[in-house]
Formats: C-alpha cells, sequence, structure tokens
C-alpha cells in the first residue's frame, strides 16, 4: 500500500518554557569531521547546499536525472515504498541504482538512504522480523537488544541501504496511541537504556564498522505523550497520533526528552523531530526544542531530518513551513514528493534573507560531518552493497537470535498448570486467526507501511513452531474459529489485534474484537485447558478472557520467529518478560502509568510469572 500523504490542521498557542537544567553535552564525536565538512562546504554553491538538505521519498522521484540535477543529500524509502518487485536483490539494485547517480554530481557527494528498519529490514521479504521495540521492553536485556539491532544494521547493509529511522524512543503513555508498540515502555528510564543499546547496535563501535548504519533516534519530543482528543481525526472523533503534548517543560523533559541523553552519548548521528505538538505548537517549527534544548544544551552534532511530510503541518504557506523549521533548527527535509517546489522555495528564501546563510551552512556542515564520521568520503568506500553480507541476510543465525528475543519477550500473565504443555500430550488443539499467520505476529512496519495479514514474509508461525516442537506421539490439530477442541489436552488459542501503523492504529476501548471473542468460547466450550497467546501492540483490556484462561501469555509483536513461543508453551525455556507497561482493568483507566499517584491496574509494571 501506498503511503498516503496526510494533512492536518494545526493549532498556535504559546509553548511554555522553564528555564534548563544542565546536561551532559556530546562528545565531539562528529565535530571532529568539521575541518573536512567545512573544506567542502566552502567549494558548494547554494543549489547544493539546498540539494543536501533535501530528501525526497523514491516513490515519488519523477525521473532518475532528479537525482543529479537537484544533487540530493539522501533519499528514502517510506511505508511501502518499495522497488518493483520485492526481493532482496531488487532493493539493492535500486540502493546502487540511485547511490550512482548521486555520485554523477559535480561534487560527487554520496548520498544517505534512509528506510524505516524498526524491528529487522522489516520492509524487505525474506529478512528476519525481529519482536517490535514492546516486546523488547519486556526482556529488560540491553544486550540482546544491542545484538538485535547489530544484526538489523547488517541485514540492511547487506542491501547497501545505510540509514535507518530507528530507534523510537517514544515512551507512550495512552495505550490506545497507535505506535505504542514501537516504545519499549512507558518508562523513560527504561526507554533510556534500551534506546542507547539499540543505537550503539546499529551505529557500531564507530561509525567506520563496516556492518554499521546511521541511526535515527525519533520522534523528538513528545510523540508518546499527546493528549487524548488532540490527535487526528477519524470518525469525526480526534485520537491521539500527532496530537498535542499539554505539559509543562519539566514534564515534557521527564517523559519525552531525557531519553534522549543516552543515545545522544552514544553517538546517535541524526535525531527526527516529531510531527506532534507541545502546547499547541508543532515540534517540527520548534526553535526552543529542536536549536535550544537538542543542539545548544544536550549539545547534539549530528544533524536532524524532519518527519515525512511534517513540515506540511506547520501553519501558513509551504514556504513558511520551510522557512520555520530550518530556523527552528531543522537539517534536512524528508519531503516527500514536492521535491521540486520545496528547493525553489528555500533558495528563494534564503535569497530573500528570510533564511540566514549562516543557518544553512550549519545544516549542510552537520549533514556532511555525518557523512564523513561514516567514511561516505574514504578512499575505500564503495557505492555498491558488500556481496559478503548476502549469505547472512535472513540466515539461520540471525533467526535464532530473533527465537531467543521472542521467548524472553513473552509475559506470563497466568497460569493455573496448564503450561507448561506436555510434549508427550496425545492431541493439541491450535486456532484463532494468529495461529498461523506470520503477518499478524509481525504487525505495522512490515513487508507494507501498515502491515498486513498472512503469509508476507518468511518465518515460522506458531501452529509450525508447536508441530515442529511436539514429540512424533503427539497429534497437532488446528482450526480457525476455535472449535474442534473436545478431546484434546489442551487448547492453544493466538488472538489479538491485525496489523496497524500510525494514525490507523489509535483505538478507543483496546477490546478485542468480536470474532476473537467467539473464538475463545468456542474453544472454552471443549472444557479443556485453554493456553491463550495474545499477539497485541499493546496491553489490552481483554474482558473475561483471562479468567476464562486456564494460562494466558501476553505475546506482543513477535515477529517472523514463532519458534520462540512453541520454546516458552512448552517449557523448553522459563518465561522471564516483565510488563514494561502497565495492564489497565478497564479502559476508564487508561491512561494509566507507573508512578501514577492512583494505581490499581490488573497486572502492574514490571509483573511476570515464571514456571
Ligand atoms: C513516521 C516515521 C517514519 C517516516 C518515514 C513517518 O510517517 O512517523 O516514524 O520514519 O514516516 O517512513
Amino acid at each position: 500500500m501506498k503511503k498516503v500523504l496526510f494533512a492536518a490542521a494545526v493549532l498556535t498557542l504559546a509553548a511554555c518554557s522553564s528555564p534548563p537544567a544542565p546536561r551532559p553535552t556530546g562528545q565531539a564525536l562528529f565535530t571532529s569531521f568539521d575541518e573536512q565538512a567545512n573544506a567542502l562546504l566552502a567549494e558548494m554553491t547554494l543549489e547544493e547546499k539546498i540539494g543536501q538538505m533535501t530528501q525526497p521519498d523514491q516513490e515519488f522521484l519523477k525521473s532518475d536525472d532528479h537525482i543529479r540535477d537537484y544533487m540530493f543529500g539522501s533519499m528514502l524509502s517510506g511505508g511501502g515504498s518499495d522497488p518493483d518487485t520485492n526481493t532482496f536483490a531488487a532493493w539493492r539494485d535500486l540502493y546502487e541504482r540511485y547511490q550512482a547517480r548521486a555520485l554523477e554530481t559535480r561534487l560527487k557527494i554520496p548520498m544517505l538512504y534512509g528506510v524505516d528498519a524498526v524491528h529487522g529490514h522489516s520492509n524487505v521479504i525474506g529478512a528476519v522480523v525481529f519482536p517490535h521495540n514492546i516486546g523488547l521492553g519486556a526482556t529488560r536485556n540491553a544486550a540482546l537488544v544491542e545484538e538485535i539491532a547489530r544484526i538489523t544494521a547488517k541485514e540492511v547493509k547487506a542491501t547497501g541501504i545505510n540509514w535507518t529511522f530507528a530507534p523510537c524512543v517514544a515512551a507512550p503513555r495512552d495505550d490506545r496511541w497507535g505506535r505504542t508498540y514501537e516504545g519499549f515502555s512507558e518508562d523513560p528510564a527504561l526507554v533510556a537504556e534500551l534506546g542507547a543499546a539499540a543505537t550503539r547496535g546499529l551505529q557500531g563501535a564507530d561509525l567506520t564498522d563496516p556492518n554499521a548504519v546511521v541511526a535515527c533516534v525519533k520522534h523528538f519530543a513528545g510523540d508518546g505523550a499527546t493528549t487524548f482528543g488532540t490527535g487526528i481525526a477519524r470518525d469525526g472523533q480526534m485520537l491521539l497520533d500527532r496530537g498535542d503534548a499539554q505539559m509543562s517543560e519539566e514534564e515534557l523533559r521527564r517523559l519525552a526528552i531525557d531519553q534522549y541523553i543516552p543515545s545522544i552519548l552514544a553517538g546517535a548521528a541524526t535525531i527526527m523531530p516529531s510531527y506532534n505538538m507541545w502546547n499547541g505548537a508543532r515540534a517540527s517549527g520548534s526553535h526552543r526544542l529542536l536549536t535550544g534544548i537538542l543542539k545548544e544544551e544536550l549539545g547534539f552534532e549530528g544533524f536532524l531530518i524532519s518527519d515525512f511530510a511534517a513540515i506540511d503541518e506547520l501553519p501558513g504557506d509551504y514556504k513558511q513551513d520551510i522557512v520555520e523549521s530550518i530556523n527552528a533548527g531543522m537539517d534536512m527535509v524528508m519531503i516527500p514528493n514536492r521535491y521540486e517546489e520545496f528547493i525553489t522555495l528555500a533558495l528563494e528564501a534564503v535569497n530573500e534573507g528570510l533564511i540566514p546563510m549562516e543557518r544553512i551552512d550549519d545544516a549542510v556542515r552537520r549533514i556532511l560531518r555525518v557523512k564523513f564520521a561514516y567514511g561516505l568520503f574514504d578512499e575505500g568506500w564503495s557505492p555498491k552493497a558488500d556481496p559478503a553480507l548476502e549469505a547472512s541476510f535472513g540466515s539461520a543465525e540471525h533467526r535464532e537470535v530473533a527465537r531467543r528475543a521472542v521467548r524472553e519477550s513473552l509475559v506470563l500473565l497466568k497460569n493455573d498448570g496448564a503450561l507448561p504443555l506436555a510434549k508427550t500430550a496425545k492431541r493439541i488443539h491450535v486456532t484463532g486467526p494468529g495461529a498461523d499467520d506470520i503477518g499478524m505476529m509481525s504487525g505495522g512496519w512490515t513487508i507494507d507501511w501498515q502491515g498486513k495479514m498472512g503469509a508476507i514474509t518468511e518465518g515460522t508461525t506458531i501452529l509450525e513452531a508447536i508441530r515442529a516442537t511436539v514429540g512424533e506421539g503427539t497429534e497437532v490439530t488446528t482450526s480457525a474459529d476455535g472449535t474442534g477442541a473436545e478431546g484434546a489436552d489442551a487448547v492453544v488459542v493466538v488472538i489479538g489485534e491485525r496489523p496497524y501503523a500510525e494514525m490507523n492504529g489509535d483505538d478507543t476501548d483496546l477490546a478485542l474484537d468480536a470474532g476473537d471473542v467467539a473464538v475463545l468460547n468456542n474453544a472454552r466450550a471443549a472444557g479443556v485447558p485453554v493456553v491463550t497467546v495474545l499477539i497485541s501492540g499493546r496491553v489490552m483490556v481483554v474482558g473475561d478472557a483471562i479468567d476464562g484462561s486456564n494460562a494466558f501469555v501476553a505475546a506482543w509483536l513477535p515477529g517472523s520467529e514463532g519458534q520462540g513461543v512453541a520454546d516458552v508453551l512448552f517449557g523448553d525455556h522459563k518465561p522471564t518478560g516483565k510488563l514494561s507497561f502497565t495492564w489497565p482493568r478497564s479502559i476508564e483507566q487508561v491512561p494509566i502509568n507507573v508512578g501514577d499517584a492512583t494505581y490499581d491496574p490488573l497486572f502492574p509494571f514490571g509483573f511476570g510469572l515464571t514456571y
């Protein structure tokens, strides 16, 4: 599915500010390249500089010649912006084709090509799909998160691509938000720790590591802290996504800014300002957030890339959007389609003195610093993908790490002794919409922007994994609707959310859908032990589904390696996952977060049983 361009009404209220506390600054990881960056900058025309600041989506490129003619510093594949056939080779060819065109420019400045490799190289069929961040948060395992990011970087790099818009360090505070699963936890401290681990993993010990990609910590700031009713509208109701974080600066720092500091200190090369507002003003146009806090106070030396068409949501016409965001501190703009208009208007704005030349130079210097630090100008750098990496793409070794992540991410919420299941059982019945569905297990940002149901990529479904786990004497039967469990030793019911991503995922009641309730009721009617596995991008208000199950496992969005689920169900590995979000009793309790003055959840933050 093509990603839609979206424009929202913008509220303008004054952002409030309080005096900043002293913060650590960067470590000259990027300013140490200023000599080279400045030398190159001195040779550049204004057109070349604006080109460096321009990032179109390849999907909207009118002609490959435009890469040479407009001298883009970067391009991206946003959600669903795939090559014509979605294969490893086609992705690699796409990257190599565009990079070759960038080298036809006068100054031959290589481009950064960005994708959303947010849980593995998850746009590419055949890549290993890791659990979404919500599941990784439940593992509490920073070393594992770093290892996953290393592998992701390697699979991305195998296609030549050198930049991922990850990690997301939102601390989602309202589970109705459709991007909750992109956050490791509602607790900003846990997010800070795992976000830095992901940054280190993606960028390697240092950016010249041949298997490193440039990381992009996102979305700065307040994406997970918006107030319900201030976001985008759906069915006549304003929801959360792209909404307004209505809070003091102190609160914003606590919930949405401080978690960037460990990633900045770990050397994060890029940061993505957010779609959301802070007290009525869009982050993409906030000088206070982008320049005052991020660059001046926190000493961020890399560059800022705007979110997809995010500057378009600033008040005023497009030229005003450009002026406001660049003057606020935006360094590169994810256009994604109107790149010719952007370039014309940006040039006009500079020539008219609306954007000072020093600001343009600062932006381009920051972009070039990162390109130098990443080794794009080094003698040995190649515009081609390293063929030696292809063998590891989607490899068994990488899948093994994903399987480990899956089993560590599962949170056992209830068990009356039904688990672990016996491998010697006579018959296990496996049922429900998620039982045999990699698409449902993977959720949004997988192959398609919003994700989709079905056999969308390679991997092992939960049903296949159970079949591979039980002994020879055990029969595994299946049905889609919960029926057929009579006489089995146990029934495994896999229900939960269908794939979604930003905007579409906002939800008002967090309830199981009626079809899933019917599946569970059918299974319960058989009168055998019921083991429910919930696939979801967040905590849900599951009604009596927990009471009605003998065991209940929150599996989040585990990705392509369902074997990790079977490993735990059959006791090869004991459950170790702990909730990184608070589990509410009812929708009336939402938002509910650890540390709230009144806190009476169904399961508290940190909860998780074992055998
Ligand atoms: C999302 C970002 C993503 C970008 C590029 C936006 O809509 O908010 O998280 O990196 O698209 O696909």
